[in-house]
């Protein structure tokens, strides 16, 4: 009985030993920490339960009979994050590079399954050579099997992918179909081929970090939704973004603790300029209307002509979609529709309300964005607000001109509480621009022109650029003084909280990709 307890306590030493300890020493040169150290900082203490630790791989090829590693380079299992259930699976940079064999795909896909059966979060943390090259299409195989779960598990439990070294070829794209994609500046990169096959291929020289760091993908590509500075930091990020986020689809997120005062703002009172053509910083207004400090933004740094992020607002969590006048004029673009599209999908799936921010001049006009196609990309926004059934509430706070009226949340959409305040301007386009169109030749026949053109702009600020004409149909439900903008959302949302929709029977919609 001894021996017997005696050889499963050496199997275990070996599997936490991973692939020696000079191995851990390079990881830790690299300021990376190992993957049985990523679990233990981002779950509560003792609360983590490894299954198949004892896994081995099965190739005989290549010499690798003789070189076996328990776990073999993923620790799988689940634990508790701020008490809530997840599952979690780190690879283990130190076995093989990480590298994923058949039997390494089948642990991930063993805690996939019990996170979709159970209905848990599930948390990637990918450090990862890609496909075992000793195992050829075994390898390939184990991860379709977990792009196939990936899939299955979209929409009905969240799935965040923190990427914490390499992550290169096919790899890739099981964080790509995950809600979110965190990734660690500097020691990490995400690409499908690698520099020295960009060379072959198209003959550009280009760094790692250039083609596929953090820094990339936060800006340019818009893969990564964050980054963080080191592995701590994102993971720490990973525990924040769980916290505005419910178990599944059929739970709601946590509420806080909250009691209703006067939640009257003054600081909203005179953030929005007189000159309409002056920008500012929608973080004020967000930061105005929220619950203290509890901004959790998305795609940071990748079109900032939208900001999207998570908050609480009385305790409760919510999704916010804002033009950002700061940026473009907050006008809205094929990377900004993209990324609101995909972030209100996201709050839709899991019970998320919605508030819009509005300040939008219109959709960026420019061959650049006609050949980019921003007509199928505007329209995913259009698409992804029609079909969200969350409680959905917007604020104009300026400008909602054309199309992007419609786009950003109208009532004729389905929002379900409109409000506007009386700095809004809601019309077919400005006032400058209608009279030259409608008033031309008027204009033209004019003593003085340009007189008249100001006369007839003017008149037509008067009728269209305010919320009244709005407010009259029935489109906007109530102007609002900015100060109360908070106790009114946080009566809006409370009463919205039973929402149900109920849609025709259909397999999917077909939203425009
Ligand atoms: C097997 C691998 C491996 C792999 C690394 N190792 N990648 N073993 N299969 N894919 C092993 C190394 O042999 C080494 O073993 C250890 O891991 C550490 O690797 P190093 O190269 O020493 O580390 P480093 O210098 O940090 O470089 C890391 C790396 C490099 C950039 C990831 O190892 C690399 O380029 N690996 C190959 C990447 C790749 O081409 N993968 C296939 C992508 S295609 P020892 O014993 O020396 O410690 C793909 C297709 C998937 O993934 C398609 C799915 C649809």
């Amino acid at each position: 009985m001894e021996l017997k307890i005696k050889n499963l306590n050496d199997k275990l030493i070996q599997a936490h030993l991973g692939g020696g300890q000079t191995r851990i020493n390079k990881q830790h040169e690299k300021k990376k920490l190992t993957a049985r150290e990523r679990i233990n900082y981002l779950l509560d203490v003792g609360s983590f339960e490894e299954i198949g630790a004892l896994v081995t791989h099965r190739t005989k090829d290549f010499g690798m009979e003789s070189q076996q590693f328990y776990g073999d380079g993923v620790v799988t299992g689940y634990g508790t994050v701020n008490g809530r259930l997840i599952y979690i699976y780190a690879q283990d940079f130190t076995v093989f590079g990480g590298s994923l064999s058949e039997t390494h795909a089948e642990k991930i896909c063993k805690i996939m399954d019990l996170a979709l059966k159970v209905g848990a979060p599930i948390i990637g943390l990918n450090d990862s050579g890609g496909a075992r090259i000793q195992e050829g299409v075994r390898s390939l195989g184990g991860y379709a099997d977990i792009f196939y779960k990936n899939v299955q598990s979209s929409g009905v439990i969240p799935q965040i992918s923190a990427i914490m070294g390499p992550c290169a070829g096919g790899a890739v794209y099981s964080p790509a179909m995950t809600d979110f994609t965190i990734m660690v500046e500097d020691t990490s990169y995400m690409f499908v081929t690698g520099p020295n096959v960009v060379k072959t291929v198209t003959n550009e020289t280009v760094t790692s970090e250039e083609l596929g760091g953090a820094s990339t993908h936060s800006t340019k590509s818009g893969v990564a939704h964050k980054t963080s500075a080191n592995d701590a930091e994102c993971l720490e990020d990973v525990k924040k973004l769980l916290s505005y986020l419910p178990q599944n689809n059929t739970t709601i997120p946590n509420n806080l603790p909250f009691e209703l005062k006067d939640e009257i703002r003054t600081s909203l009172a005179n953030i929005v300029p007189d000159n309409a053509n002056k920008p500012y910083d929608m973080h004020q207004v967000i930061n105005g209307i929220i619950d203290e400090s509890s901004f959790y933004e998305i795609h940071e740094n990748y079109a900032e002509n939208i900001i999207v992020g998570f908050a609480r607002l009385g305790g409760r969590s919510i999704g916010i979609v804002a033009n950002q006048p700061l940026f473009l004029a907050g006008v809205l673009d094929v990377n900004s529709s993209k990324k609101a599209a995909r972030f209100v999908r996201f709050c839709d799936c899991f019970n998320i309300p919605l508030l819009v921010l509005e300040d939008v001049p219109g959709f960026l006009p420019g061959t650049d964005q006609e050949w980019n196609g921003i007509i199928v990309h505007g329209a995913k926004l259009l698409y992804a607000l029609s079909e969200a059934t969350v409680p959905r509430v917007t604020v104009i706070t300026r400008k909602a001109y054309g199309g992007a009226y419609d786009v950003m949340n109208s009532k004729h959409i389905g929002a379900d509480m409109n409000f506007a305040w009386p700095s809004a301007e809601i019309a077919v386009m400005g006032a400058k621009g209608a009279a030259e169109i409608i008033f031309k030749k008027e204009i033209k026949a004019a003593k003085n022109p340009e007189e008249k053109w100001k006369e007839k702009e003017a008149e037509y600020a008067s009728l269209f650029a305010n919320p009244y004409s709005a407010a009259e149909r029935g489109f906007i439900d109530e102007v609002i003084l900015p100060i109360e903008t908070r106790r009114k959302l946080i009566k809006a949302f409370s009463m919205l909280q039973n929402k149900e929709v109920d849609r025709p029977k259909r397999k999917h919609g077909n939203i425009p990709l």
